[in-house]
């Protein structure tokens, strides 16, 4: 398998596959080993239908079906559409998703293995997504910041989010509330394949963290996530129509940048594989 790195640190292209084939047994594993140790792998040129989206992904394992179900496909509820575009006079997608650093999905039951995120339309500028190693983030760590937050834990809540960044959505039903309880997770995790510690952190969805005054629980948040972000700890991916990403979110968190949405259509699927290795507790 042909792979090129993305950065000297995370992150790698794989040249020479065709994703809509089905996955032999050996290219299968070495594609798992070259996705658990660069913790991002990017394909370019693909033609992929949901079918195949989703069939690659559940290799890995389960898909998660998300929260907000009125933005899936009908036919294939694993698929996740992030767009601007319109439908009938509504919103065909998620708009303006993940415009933060976030880790997918650490607010269900269930954490995420990892993501796939296919371009199928993309704005001439901007609508980048930026990705960061949470296990470079760790290492880089100082030996007191460390000890401060080895056995630190922090409130994973959706409903938080939700209302701090997408005001403008309609409320949560009892339903989709049901789904999201309020989560505890360790601020440091152990990658379950890597062996290798991770900054298990993120802007917006960290509420607080455990123990910690609200406005307290702020600043150490900033200041780690700041640490995460630093310049050159970043790749930053230009998309191109028929790109997939597969990133590792037990390793990475990333953050979808703005773009002109008034003059140009972005569009890009979405499907999430979870894990039973990074299980939240439920909140007090
Ligand atoms: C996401 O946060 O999963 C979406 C990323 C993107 O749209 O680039």
């Amino acid at each position: 398998m042909k792979t090129r790195n993305l950065t000297g640190h995370f992150g790698a292209e794989v040249q020479d596959i065709d994703l809509a084939e089905p996955l032999t047994e050996d290219r299968f594993l070495e594609l798992d080993d070259a996705f658990n140790r660069h913790s991002l792998l990017l394909f370019r040129g693909q033609n992929l239908t949901p079918e195949q989206q989703t069939a690659f992904g559940r290799r890995w394992g389960e898909l998660e079906h998300h929260v907000l179900q009125q933005f899936t496909l009908p036919d294939h509820p694993a698929v996740f559409v992030l767009t601007n575009k319109q439908a009938d006079g509504k919103p065909a997608g998620a708009h303006k998703t993940g415009w933060h650093w976030h880790i997918d999905n650490t607010y269900m039951p269930r954490a995420s293995l990892g993501s796939l995120l296919y371009a199928i339309e993309i704005p001439p500028k901007d609508g980048d997504t930026l990705f960061t190693s949470l296990t470079t983030a760790y290492d880089r760590l100082s030996d007191d910041v460390k000890a401060r937050i080895e056995n630190l834990k922090a409130v994973h809540s959706y409903k938080y989010v939700y209302a701090n960044k997408y005001p403008d959505r309609p409320p949560l039903t009892d339903e989709q509330k049901a789904r999201v309880p309020d989560l505890v997770h360790p601020v440091v995790r152990v990658h379950p394949v890597t062996g290798r510690k991770v900054l298990y952190v993120s802007e917006q969805i960290i509420k607080q963290f455990v123990g910690m005054p609200f406005d307290d629980s702020q600043i150490l948040l900033d200041q780690l996530n700041a640490h995460a972000t630093q310049e050159d700890l970043i790749y930053r991916h230009r998309w191109q129509v028929g790109d997939m990403m597969f990133w590792d979110n037990r390793a990475t968190m990333h953050f979808a940048t703005p773009y002109d949405d008034v003059n140009h259509i972005r569009l890009m699927h979405a499907a999430r594989i979870v894990t039973d290795a990074f299980v939240g507790e439920l909140a007090a």
